[in-house]
């Protein structure tokens, strides 16, 4: 496909946006580099229905730069707590040490510097300098790659040509749009199996419409490793017992019940990780005093830290 005919493409991309867009995404109100990035790291692994109460409860907290400025790491955790894939909150805290550090407070606009900060990839740094900066930048995310394998109609790329497609398509004049409208299109048009491509503004110019033929990005899978926990639940009255979480190897900095990593056990509930299956086991012990260094919190207080998704479903579950 021709220079000319892709651009066609972004601008076609961009003025569907304007019309119709999701505009009311809390992120897309009221739009602040700060903003933007805070929301990019939310949508890097949850989904946007999930993300928007966490991000509209991260702004309520923390506004801007400067309020979040003293927070410490733990208060972004107790943020964070139940959305998963926490190493982003600790992401969260350095960048913010950074920039308050080297770049006086305000969130940087070049590409390399956005890259060094923790958290940050090139697809993220695309996305803020586009959406807050207006620089035409191309981001790469599962969306983004599903558009573009169905316009060209194939199941393999390399990352290098993914990369290559996304700038090409790009409408430099109206990025803003064009890198929202793209995502939007994937999420909402470009479907896994039914794409609705009568509403698609690039119907004409996609391949996997012309044939009728719609191709699915072939995923690699990793087996997951399976992982047997026995949770201990030392509860005295309405408080329970809690530990930070430090050699599991995930969950690092999370407050959890006391833990054994066993060989096997019957388990209440499976919980995924990115590269482990949890299979987990609940045990009440009334009336024992755990040996081991932690707090007792009440149920209020367990809705000020930081908890994992399972553990918290599991401690609040009546109430
Ligand atoms: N996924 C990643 N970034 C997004 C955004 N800004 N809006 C919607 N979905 C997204």
């Amino acid at each position: 496909m021709e220079n000319s005919l892709k651009s066609h493409i972004g601008n076609k991309v961009s003025s569907w946006y304007r019309d119709h867009g999701r505009h009311n995404l809390p992120w897309r109100k009221n739009i602040t580099p700060y903003r933007i990035w805070i929301s990019e790291i939310m949508l890097q692994q949850t989904q946007v229905n999930t993300a928007i109460d966490y991000f509209n409860k991260f702004m309520k907290r923390y506004p801007d730069l400067k309020s979040i400025k003293s927070a410490k790491e733990d208060d972004i955790y107790a943020l964070w707590s139940g959305l998963g894939y926490y190493r982003r909150a600790s992401y969260i805290f350095r960048a913010k040490e950074l920039i308050h550090k080297d770049f006086n407070g305000q969130m940087p606009d070049d590409f390399n510097s956005l890259l060094s900060l923790p958290g940050i990839g090139r697809s993220t740094a695309g996305a803020i300098l586009s959406i807050a900066f207006k620089k035409p930048y191309p981001i790469l995310d599962a969306n983004v790659k599903k558009v573009i394998a169905r316009i060209f109609h194939k199941k393999k790329f390399n990352e290098k040509e993914f990369w290559h497609l996304s700038e090409s398509l790009l409408d430099k004049k109206g990025i803003f749009s064009y890198q929202q409208g793209i995502m939007d299109i994937g999420a909402q048009l470009c479907m896994p199996k039914k794409p609705h491509c009568a509403l698609c503004p690039i119907q004409n110019d996609c391949i996997s419409n012309k044939l009728n033929s719609y191709v699915t990005l072939e995923k690699r899978k990793p087996k997951k490793k399976e992982v047997f926990l026995q949770f201990n639940l030392f509860s005295e009255g309405e408080k329970y017992f809690l530990s930070k979480s430090d050699d599991l190897g995930f969950w690092k900095n999370l407050w959890i019940p006391p833990v054994s990593i066993v060989e096997k056990c019957n388990f209440d509930i499976v919980h995924q990780l990115s590269h482990r299956s949890l299979k987990i086991a609940f045990n009440e012990q009334t009336n024992i005093r755990p040996d081991i260094e932690g707090k007792w919190f009440s149920r209020e207080e367990l809705k000020t830290i930081g908890i994992p998704k399972p553990i918290s479903d599991r401690l609040l579950l009546n109430g």
